[in-house]
């Protein structure tokens, strides 16, 4: 039996390496045992670790496909994830394509883990809330979170660039998370026991602060991971140290949690079809343009796209914001992206630009709860400012990029009519870029079936400074909108 210990639950390196020299041994699966430094004794736990093998000359390439999936799965807190991950790699020495036979038994369960993980990061990034703790110049953002998985090291970086300005600590079970203005640290979690509630959060941190800015206390390892080697020359009191307990006594200018941060409620699910599943053959891949896209029901679709990666945009925002609607809608209105009150609730327009449309859609005689809403780009593009969130209008590999959901949303919902709300929109719908000004109010047909209309964006009107013109291009827009209408009810006639 071979006896490997990890550094960590989150050792991603420590397995890989060990991994790879049992498997290129072809040491069996079941001949390994994986434990964790400092995780509950086991089976083996008089046994020492045994040496690695050497690892024989030759490549052992692996696709890239399984090392992504391996570094979400690994965060996951089944105990057995080492070994299911060992048996695939050692597998897959043999069987290269492996991992698209998404029906092995293998295959589904590390998928599952990876899926479970990325939920729980998301449900970090969406449901942390920041107290203010400590007075003045002492003052600090400190959450209290509970991951299901050991995702903090993952899902801490988001944190730092959210809230780069002031510094916070989120504080779990297990480990714990700590921006000073620069850099991330960790040092070990909050017991359960001491589980802050609302009331106690001050009093727990800081007894906890007093106990962590202590050089033997951080987390080595986990800061590793988010820091370049550059910054850990001199490890790791005088580089470190020193600047986090300046950070703690800085002054907090701003403050985090303003009305826009109130807590997102869960994701309404929408009407599912009656369509079966469908492979989930674009999954994550950046597709320009396809005219025959297959289609998934909505809440598959949905549930990809909660983890899409075909662009950079994931990285800063809240959420994936996926369109809403009934599944067989007539009508589909697509927008730009979503704003800052989108990312944070989860749903396209219900912020300012929302109520905009609400207000001209009832005029122009158009029920919103029977049309599809959704957005030409799901994710939130903003550059911070303080504490507001600038938007930036989405580039065109981004629109590219996103396009592959709106191609699918479009296959599933087979709607009647298409209105394309502002050039971004008018970008994905038409597959390139198209005016706004020189084609708005005209009904034509796109290759994929549906009928397309083209007309401004809600913001546009809010961004117009003088009331008048505001007026007239209010009605510019219920008179566009009232075309649709009268598009529709033909198309229904027909
Ligand atoms: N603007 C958009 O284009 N979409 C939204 O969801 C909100 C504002």
């Amino acid at each position: 039996m071979h006896v490997v210990t990890l550094d960590s639950d989150t050792d991603f390196d420590g397995w890989r390496k060990a991994a790879r020299a049992l498997a290129m041994n072809d040491v069996r699966p079941a001949d390994v045992s994986w434990r964790v430094k400092g995780a509950a004794p086991d089976l083996f736990d008089d046994q020492a670790d045994t040496q690695l093998p050497e690892v024989p000359k030759g490549a052992f390439s692996v696709p890239a496909s399984f090392m992504e999936l391996a570094e979400s799965a690994i965060l996951h807190s089944d105990p057995n994830r080492f070994t299911l991950l060992y048996r695939l790699l050692w597998r897959l020495r043999t069987n290269h394509d492996l991992m698209d036979i998404a029906t092995d038994p293998d295959v589904a369960q590390a998928n599952a883990l990876a899926r479970a993980v990325r939920r729980d990061v998301h449900k970090m990034h969406a449901f942390v809330r920041f107290r203010e703790v400590g007075r003045e110049r002492e003052s600090r953002y400190v959450a209290w979170f509970e991951p299901e998985h050991h995702i903090v090291e993952r899902a801490a970086p988001f944190f730092a660039r959210r809230f780069a300005d002031m510094p916070w600590s989120i504080l779990t079970p297990e480990l714990s998370a700590h921006w000073d203005g620069s850099r991330v640290s960790f040092t070990p979690g909050v017991s359960k026991a001491e589980a802050p509630t609302e009331d106690r959060l001050e009093e727990v941190w800081l007894r906890y602060y007093a106990s962590i800015f202590n050089p033997a206390r951080l987390k080595v390892k986990a800061m590793e991971k988010e820091m370049p080697k550059k910054y850990w020359q001199n490890l790791p009191e005088a580089k470190l140290i020193q600047p986090l307990i300046a950070a703690a006594s800085r002054r907090t200018t701003e403050m985090i949690a303003d009305e826009g941060t109130e807590p997102h409620k869960p994701q309404k699910r929408v009407e599912e079809t009656a369509m079966t599943r469908q492979p989930k053959a674009h999954a994550h891949a950046a597709v320009e343009s396809s005219r025959d896209v297959e289609p998934a029901d909505l809440q598959t679709l949905r549930e990809e796209a909660a983890s899409c990666r075909a662009c950079p945009l994931w990285k800063d925002a809240t959420q994936t914001v996926f369109g809403e609607g009934p599944a067989h809608a007539p009508l589909m209105l697509v927008g730009e992206q979503p704003g800052d009150k989108e990312d944070l609730a989860g749903h396209p327009f219900v912020g300012p630009a929302g109520q905009m449309l609400d207000r001209a859609l009832e005029e122009a005689g158009i029920d919103r709860s029977k049309v599809y809403v959704t957005n030409a780009v799901k994710h939130f593009k903003f550059v911070p400012r303080g504490k507001i969130r600038l938007h930036q209008k989405p580039a065109t590999p981004e629109i590219k990029a996103c396009r592959q959901w709106y191609e699918r949303e479009l296959a599933a919902i087979r709607p009647a009519l298409v209105v394309a709300m502002g050039a971004t929109a008018a970008q994905a719908v038409f597959g390139k870029i198209t005016q706004v000004t020189k084609n708005r109010g005209h009904i034509v047909d796109l290759p994929e079936g549906a009928q397309a209309m083209i007309t401004v964006h809600p913001s546009y009107l809010l961004r117009l400074p003088d009331a008048e013109a505001k007026a007239r291009e209010y009605e510019l827009f219920v008179k566009d909108l009232k075309i649709a209408a009268a598009a529709l009810k033909r198309a229904h006639a027909a």
